[in-house]
């Protein structure tokens, strides 16, 4: 069985709210992707709500439901969106880490921190009563003793947080040792009857080795999918307003 695929489609908003257009549309953006053959979309509902807008949400809900794939949304600790996901029911909940000055999630929930496991534990409680039909996904680190937090909770799966590997790939520096431990990670978290999946950095190169380890049943995959888009849609989209021009 092959690996299922999110694509995050974060970035097109992030194109939109750059210039305070309606355009690029998120909702053509999902449309899109779920034709090309992806099996989720994953959307992440800042605190600052730097990309994806409150709006966006439900109207992303509606494509997944149309094309019966489940919305995958991103969130950090916070009342307010947990608001937006009692009212939409994603499918899937992936709670992350989320610092207002990141330029992007920078790494995975520090489990073994005593407070942050608190504050995840009772966000995963709330999730359970309001969203009982909403399966939870925490993003970490490869690490056994957050893993092992991970299993503590209870939670569906885990979505390993691959940023560091896929810097070290595309520097061409070793990451052998990412690699074992991503096996080590699959064989804990299997044990444990939960979900193993993947996200953060990934480019069609360094997927590579990830597909052929065969441990992540689901890739979310964003940043780079938006920027090879760019490339390959220049050329095409420029021949179009030559025509128009002529
Ligand atoms: N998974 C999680 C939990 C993320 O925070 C992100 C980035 O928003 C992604 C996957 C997608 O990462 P990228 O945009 O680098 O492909």
């Amino acid at each position: 069985m092959s690996a299922r695929l999110g694509v995050n489609i974060d970035h097109v908003a992030t194109l939109r709210q750059a210039r305070g257009e309606a355009y690029p549309s998120v909702v053509d953006a999902a449309q899109v992707v779920l034709e090309a053959g992806a099996e989720q979309i994953t959307i992440h509902l800042r605190e600052d709500r730097r990309h994806i807008q409150d709006y966006d949400v439900p109207a992303v809900k509606l494509v997944t439901e149309r094309y019966g794939v489940p919305l995958n949304l991103e969130m950090g600790n916070n009342e307010e969106i947990l608001d937006v996901a009692i009212n939409v029911k994603p499918e899937w909940i992936c709670l992350v880490p989320e610092k207002r000055e990141e330029r992007t999630t920078e790494g995975g929930l520090n489990l073994k921190d005593k407070n942050q496991y608190e504050k995840v534990h009772q966000l995963c409680t709330k999730i359970r009563k309001y969203l009982p039909e909403t399966k939870i996904s925490l993003f970490v680190e490869a690490d056994t003793d957050i893993l092992q937090k991970c299993v503590e909770l209870n939670v569906d799966a885990v979505e390993i947080h691959t940023g560091d590997y896929a810097m070290a790939f595309n520097r061409g520096e070793a990451t052998d040792s990412f690699l074992k431990n991503y096996t080590d990670a699959y064989k804990l978290i299997k044990a444990a009857g939960m979900g193993f999946h993947a996200g953060h950095g990934i480019t069609l190169e360094n997927l590579g080795p990830l597909v052929k380890q065969n441990l992540f049943e689901e890739y979310n995959i964003g940043h780079w999918i938006i920027c090879q888009s760019v490339f390959d849609g220049l050329a095409n989209t420029v021949s179009k307003l030559k025509a128009s021009l002529n």
